[in-house]
């Protein structure tokens, strides 16, 4: 079974709409539990959906703990736990965005993935998905605090990557630009979108990265920009 932090979303349902189908069992947390059932019914899906504050370590621990509980095991970790707003330029920037940051993108990453950890190992294959943005390795002044806080959620990552070497778990990184997922076309018919990453890519990308057939891929960027 697969679970995914912070399904409900501007990625989160193209994620599921993809694996769903594809037979995965899902396991679906955020804050707000409303629009992950929500989702699951639009979808026609049967979803296992909790209330999760990530910041919280012990909430963490008990939505990872039940999940393994309730399907016997757990196969993947999908963090799509995010947000963005604009900061200033770098020499005014306020560190109460760093802080901000920092918690949102990657405390709950630390939280999720070690609540995570022991099941995933447990499983023989188990897998850990990041979506990170190119300001992490390429940032631009006016997103220092946030491009640092998924800078940090990578490093992250490629730390897991070496805990998982031999294990038969893997970690990795699928480096996006700005998502456009079908109900941003939806809004907006006539904007031009040829610089975002199509959230279809990206979940293509994660089926990929949760599948026996990415085994030997770990510790790696799986980059999705640059074509346009
Ligand atoms: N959108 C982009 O253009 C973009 C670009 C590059 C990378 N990314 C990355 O791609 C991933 C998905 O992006 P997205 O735009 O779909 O993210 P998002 O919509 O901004 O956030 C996803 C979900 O995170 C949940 N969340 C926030 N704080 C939480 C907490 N403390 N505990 C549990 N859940 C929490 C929120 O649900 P609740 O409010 O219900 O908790 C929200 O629905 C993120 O990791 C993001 O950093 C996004």
């Amino acid at each position: 079974m697969i679970a995914i932090a912070g399904a409900g979303g501007n990625l989160g349902p193209t994620v599921v709409r993809r694996l769903a189908p594809a037979g995965a069992r899902l396991a679906l947390g955020g804050r707000d539990k409303a629009p992950l059932e929500a989702l699951a019914a639009e979808l026609g899906v049967q979803a296992d959906t909790v209330s999760v504050d990530l910041l919280d370590p012990n909430a963490a621990r008990a939505w990872a703990d039940g999940v393994a509980e309730r399907f016997g095991h757990v196969d993947a970790l999908v963090h799509l736990v995010g947000g963005w707003w604009p900061s200033a330029a770098i020499e005014e920037a306020s560190l109460e965005d760093w802080g901000r940051f920092h918690d949102l993108l990657i405390r709950t990453y630390q939280h999720a993935t070690q609540a995570f950890a022991r099941h995933l190992l447990a499983s023989g294959r188990g897998r850990v998905v990041l979506i990170s943005p190119g300001q992490a390795q390429a940032p631009t002044h006016t997103n220092a605090s946030y491009a640092a806080a998924k800078a940090a959620a990578e490093t992250w990552t490629l730390a897991l990557a070496d805990r998982f070497r031999g294990t038969g778990a893997t970690a990795n990184i699928v480096v996006v630009g700005a998502i456009v997922t079908p109900a941003m076309r939806e809004e907006s018919p006539d904007k031009d979108f040829a610089t975002f990453t199509p959230a279809e890519e990206i979940a293509e990308a994660v089926a990929y990265l949760c599948s026996d057939a990415a085994a030997s891929m770990n510790g790696q960027r799986l980059t999705l920009r640059g074509a346009a």
